[in-house]
């Protein structure tokens, strides 16, 4: 009998569900929330009443595009954590509903194995063992994965993660929230005419605090020569700090992969959708002799398909959450 699992993420500011089958992702929809915008960041509060809205038809949609009736799903797997408690709640609270009224088990997901694991969402897929450098709005790490129960940390942030990098810098442009895509866009038209300063941390740590005060002191002492200066400069201002963040991220990478000898390499993550660090990555890889994998761009951003793949995997090996499971917006 065919395996179907309905998954749902909202560990942060999008609300997503997919439909799985025997591994094969058939729906994979995402209702964003732009109200942050006006914001300049993701407001808790906000994001919780926008996935209590936005769950019941992003869910019908991800059924109905899958082609898939409720009485026929075998499972349902959510975000358990790392997130925020009061859009994980929705989440949570909604799968334990669902899963309770059809009788059917419930998979506990790691948002950030889900990551990773959205490598095998599409073919061509990593062979164990591999790194995967997960770089998104709130981490930034490097992992080692033997197998897909099987991942370690070799290395992460000590402060800002890569995506809040480019938003933070991008904010300082005065450009919107998130400015990651905004930067990446405007950097495609722009040279890396600036020399942002890279961090000196030890062993496969990152630090993006230090770029940030260095961005905004190099912006302050232009403006007092020139006011327009950020105007004039927009896409040279963006591409060298997109190559810069795209530095520091892949010379760790070729670290790591120097230490454990490991030339099967991936990225996830939303800043993974980066069009710099994908051309980087990939001119990288074949300069070294790796294997370099990238997810498809619905499955870099947060997306619920990823939860499905990870899922399944626990789904194999009947690893099932208990009743008494919560929303937890920390976890190892
Ligand atoms: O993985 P994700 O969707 O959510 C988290 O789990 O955090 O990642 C969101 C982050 C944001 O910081 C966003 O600015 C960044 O990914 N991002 C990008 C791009 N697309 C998304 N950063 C740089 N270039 C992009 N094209
Ligand atoms: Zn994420």
């Amino acid at each position: 009998m065919s395996v179907i699992i309905l998954a749902i993420e909202s560990s942060c500011d999008d609300t997503s569900a997919a439909v799985l089958k025997d591994g094969k992702v058939l729906s994979n929809v995402t209702a964003g929330q732009k109200v942050h915008k006006d914001y300049g960041g993701v407001v808790p509060e906000v994001a919780s009443r926008a996935h209590q809205i936005n769950i019941v038809p992003t869910v019908d949609q991800a059924l109905v595009k899958a082609g898939i009736h409720k009485n026929e799903l075998s499972a349902i797997a959510f975000t358990r954590g790392p997130g925020l408690i009061g859009s994980l709640h929705v989440g949570v609270c909604f799968a334990k509903g669902m899963a309770m009224s059809l009788g059917v088990p419930m998979i506990e997901v790691h948002h950030l194995r889900a990551h990773v694991l959205a490598h095998f969402a599409e073919d061509p897929k990593p062979n164990f063992p591999f790194l995967c450098l997960t770089v998104s709005g709130g981490h930034t790490q490097i992992v080692k994965v033997s197998d897909p129960y099987t991942l370690e940390v070799l290395g992460s942030t000590i402060d800002d993660a890569a995506g809040e990098a480019f938003d933070k810098s991008g904010k300082l442009l005065g450009l919107d929230y998130p400015a990651g895509p905004l930067v990446d866009k405007l950097a495609q038209k722009g040279e890396p005419l600036y020399s942002f300063t890279e961090p000196k941390i030890e062993g496969l740590d990152f630090s993006f605090s230090g770029l940030k005060t260095s961005i905004l002191y190099f912006l302050r002492n232009q403006l007092k020569e020139n006011p327009d200066f950020v105007k004039e400069n927009m896409n040279h201002i963006c591409r060298s700090i997109q190559d810069r963040i795209v530095s520091i991220l892949l010379n760790k990478l070729e670290k790591a992969a120097k230490q454990t000898g490991i030339t099967e390499i991936a990225i996830a993550g939303g800043v993974s959708a980066n069009s710099g660090l994908r051309k980087a990555f990939q001119e990288k890889g074949e300069k070294l002799g790796w294997q370099t994998y990238i997810p498809g761009f619905q499955y870099c951003t947060d997306n619920a398909g990823m939860i499905a793949v990870a899922g399944y995997f626990k789904y194999l090996r009947s690893d099932f959450a208990g009743q008494e499971v919560v929303a937890t917006p920390r976890m190892k």
